[in-house]
């Protein structure tokens, strides 16, 4: 097993969120992708609290509840990881061959991971020849707890699966959002330098308590950041404003969104604002002069009605909703295709890890 390893014959992607599992298999003909199975299966509150499983036993029941439902063709998953267990660095390094980078990086790793290196698992991949220097290359460099990932390795393979890929959210993200229409092909050379017109998009899946981020300059990554923060906080001031418990809250959020009380509504899109900001804020305090021209919203809060034209406004930047299923051919007979296609910008993520199997 091993992060970014891919297209190891059939892949389930495994999405485990706070609220709850995704499940999505794919295949692809010459015609395009094909969804062959998907399940969703909720998670009781506080199975897992900032990325860390708290209640092992809720979240293989709902695994194997999701399974029963999804029944994919194959054992074998790709799971992402994501929040701070996860360290993400892109560092430059003189070019060398991966095979070569392989023997130095665990040397390399430890002056940029607060852990003992002993401790974590380690990978990297090489995203291409620096822009500002043909003479070096930028490696992307990820680090995860190892105590982290051994715990959501365990919940799988007690489920029956065999993790064959660990990814991270902001990553599945971008595997996702190439096959959507928002999509900025990566042109020129792998070194040649954005111009003024590059095309600059922030990926931002909005889940229940993690935001993910993802800022795209012309098709390649340049910033990635996850933060606490997300549709619970809604719900929250939902609650507090209703005076109603968190789970009448959470039903009234996603089947009456119209009798919310403006204030509640308004306060979170306050917070929400002030989040992205300052996440933008530090993609350009990182020294990039190319502004985000474009956001593209998904996760669960993308399905808030309404929420591109809130933050366009707030942002004063043009914003849309990717949906992955726009572009992946639904079976009528298996799925109902009207609520999948709903639910859309909800499993970016596990669309995106459903994709490693393939070369796009
Ligand atoms: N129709 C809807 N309208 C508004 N909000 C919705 C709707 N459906 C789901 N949500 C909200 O989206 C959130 C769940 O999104 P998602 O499934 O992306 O999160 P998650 O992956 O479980 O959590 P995380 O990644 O943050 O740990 C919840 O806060 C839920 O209330
Ligand atoms: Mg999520």
């Amino acid at each position: 097993m091993s992060f970014f390893s891919s297209k190891s014959g059939n892949l389930i992607g495994v999405d485990i969120g706070s609220t709850s599992i995704k499940l999505v298999q794919l295949s692809k003909s010459r015609s395009g992708f094909e969804l062959v199975s998907m399940a969703e299966a909720p998670l009781p509150r506080d199975a897992i609290v900032e990325n860390t499983i708290i209640d092992t036993a809720s979240i293989s029941d709902a695994l194997t509840e999701a399974l029963r439902r999804a029944r994919p063709s194959t054992k074998n998953a790709a799971l992402a990881v994501s929040g701070n267990a996860v360290i993400i660095k892109t560092i430059k390094m003189p070019l060398m061959t991966e095979f070569e980078l392989e023997a130095q990086i665990e040397y390399e790793a430890d002056q940029y991971v607060p852990y003992d290196i002993d401790d974590v698992f380690l990978d990297f991949y090489i995203q291409g020849i620096s822009a500002d220097d043909p003479e070096q290359m930028d490696v992307v460099l990820v680090a995860c707890k190892r105590e982290v990932v051994e715990d959501y390795q365990q919940v799988l393979n007690e489920a029956g699966l065999h993790v064959k890929c660990m990814d991270c959210d902001v990553f599945a993200l971008e595997n996702a959002a190439e096959i959507t229409d928002e999509h900025t092909a990566v042109t020129g050379s792998e070194y040649s330098l954005p111009d003024e017109d590059a095309e600059v998009n922030a990926l931002i899946n909005i889940g229940a308590n993690m935001i993910n981020i993802n800022v795209l300059i012309d098709g390649r990554s340049a910033f990635v950041r996850d933060q606490f923060f997300g549709g619970q906080n809604l719900t929250e001031e939902i609650q507090k404003e209703h005076h109603i418990s968190y789970q009448a809250a959470e039903q009234l959020k996603i089947e009456n969104f119209e009798d919310i009380y403006p204030d509640a509504l308004e306060r979170f899109y306050i917070d929400l604002t002030s989040e992205l900001v300052r996440s933008l804020d530090f993609y350009g305090d990182r020294g990039s002069e190319f502004p985000v021209r474009k956001l593209c919203l998904s996760g669960g809060c993308a399905l808030l009605p309404d929420i591109a034209t809130e933050l366009e406004q707030r942002l004063g930047i043009d914003t849309s909703v990717l949906n992955p299923f726009d572009n992946i051919t639904i079976p009528s007979d298996k799925f109902d295709v009207d609520r999948l296609k709903k639910i859309g910008p909800m499993m970016m993520v596990p669309v995106g890890l459903a994709l490693r199997n393939f070369d796009k």
